[in-house]
Order: structure tokens, then C-alpha cells, then sequence
């Protein structure tokens, strides 16, 4: 592939992404996604959360020594304590709610490990940070914000949790992904690579989404 102009490049990412959600959208009725919820849903919907930020921290980590510019480093390893922060806090309100926090982390679907087994093989921080963080991590206030309304009634310390930390420490950090890709994706080859590595991690990811969807109980 042609070395893309930064600008350009994000582009690209971007369609490959919203290509995806697209399809999601399109889909996320038929297996449940949006369905009425109950208590026993909303720990299931919060265990999952917990594998989700751990996990994003755990395959971000490693990359963070491998940073070259200070101004991205220091704010990469915030990101990765964000994320086990909000792993932490859900699993806190999953005690609350006497459910296991880790039954999902313990006994994962297969399709949620084989999301994040792919994103620990990902041979650099740029194909890292275009398939979990320029990827499908966009599409988390997207989804949260449906969870939010439906959880609002049900369980109103939930639907805070996810409103006035999750969703708002997000917000801070949306910026470092395009930013980072800007920067170290230059060459043609690498950000061939990306393009490939937000493709198929947005695909495993809505793969995971339908099959958590479809094991919750009817
Ligand atoms: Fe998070
Ligand atoms: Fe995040």
C-alpha cells in the first residue's frame, strides 16, 4: 500500500470501522443486544465489562516501553491504569450485586478469548492501538449509552457508574489513538497492517458482542 497522509490514513481506519458498526447496528436486534434487562443481566453485562478493561490494559501494557516520544508514553500508561480502574470499580458493583466478578474472566466465551488472544499477537503498538483503541473501543460509548437508558430504572447506581466515570474517563483518553497513528503509522506497510488489525479485531469483537448476546438467558 501507498503511504497514506495522516489524515487520509484515519480516514481509512475510520470507514474500515464504522463499516462495522454498521453491520452491528443492523444485527444487534435480532440476537438480543437491546432487549429489556434484568438484575441477573446486568451482573452478566458488568462481568463482561470486567474482561473488557482488564484485558485492554493487560495487551496495552507491554507496548509502553516500546513508545519512543514521552508526550505519549506517559499518558499510554495512564490509559492502561484507567482501564484497570474500571475493571476494579465493576468489580466492586458486581460484589454489591453478590454476583462473581470474575465468572466471565475465569470461563471466558471462546469467541471473547479469541477477540483478545488476537490482540496480544499483534506484532506493533500502531496495529494495537488501530484495532483496540481506534477500533472497537469507539464503539463503547456507543453501546454503553443504549445500556445506560435501559439500565437507568432498573439499577440507577450502575447506570452512574457507567455515565459519570466510564463513559467520562473515555472521553480523556480518545485523543492518544489518532494522535499516536498519526505519528508512527507512516509508511505504507505499517499502516496496511493497521487497516488489517482494526478490520478483523472490529470483526472478532461484534462476533463476541453477539455470541455474549445470544448465551444470556432468553
Ligand atoms: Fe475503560
Ligand atoms: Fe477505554
Amino acid at each position: 500500500m501507498q503511504a497514506l497522509s495522516g489524515e487520509t490514513f484515519l480516514k481509512k481506519l475510520e470507514d474500515a470501522r464504522e463499516a462495522v458498526w454498521a453491520k452491528m447496528t443492523a444485527e444487534r436486534k435480532s440476537y438480543g443486544a437491546e432487549k429489556p434487562l434484568t438484575a441477573d443481566l446486568v451482573v452478566r453485562r458488568l462481568q463482561f465489562g470486567v474482561v473488557m478493561e482488564r484485558k485492554a490494559a493487560e495487551v496495552t501494557a507491554p507496548w509502553v516501553a516500546h513508545v519512543p516520544d514521552f508526550d505519549i508514553q506517559q499518558p499510554l500508561s495512564e490509559y492502561v491504569t484507567n482501564e484497570l480502574k474500571h475493571a476494579s470499580i465493576l468489580r466492586e458493583r458486581i460484589k454489591e450485586l453478590k454476583g462473581d466478578p470474575d465468572a466471565l474472566w475465569k470461563s471466558p466465551l471462546p469467541e471473547l478469548k479469541e477477540l483478545w488472544d488476537f490482540h496480544a499477537g499483534l506484532g506493533s503498538f500502531c496495529e494495537l492501538l488501530a484495532s483496540v483503541q481506534y477500533g472497537h473501543e469507539e464503539f463503547f460509548p456507543r453501546t454503553s449509552k443504549s445500556f445506560i437508558e435501559r439500565v437507568q430504572f432498573l439499577d440507577p447506581k450502575t447506570a452512574s457508574i457507567y455515565r459519570d466515570t466510564l463513559l467520562a474517563d473515555e472521553e480523556g483518553h480518545e485523543w492518544l489513538a489518532p494522535e499516536a497513528l498519526k505519528r508512527y503509522a507512516v509508511d505504507g506497510e505499517t499502516q496496511r497492517r493497521c487497516v488489517e488489525a482494526l478490520e478483523r479485531g472490529c470483526e472478532l469483537f461484534a462476533r463476541a458482542i453477539q455470541s455474549f448476546n445470544r448465551a444470556n438467558p432468553a
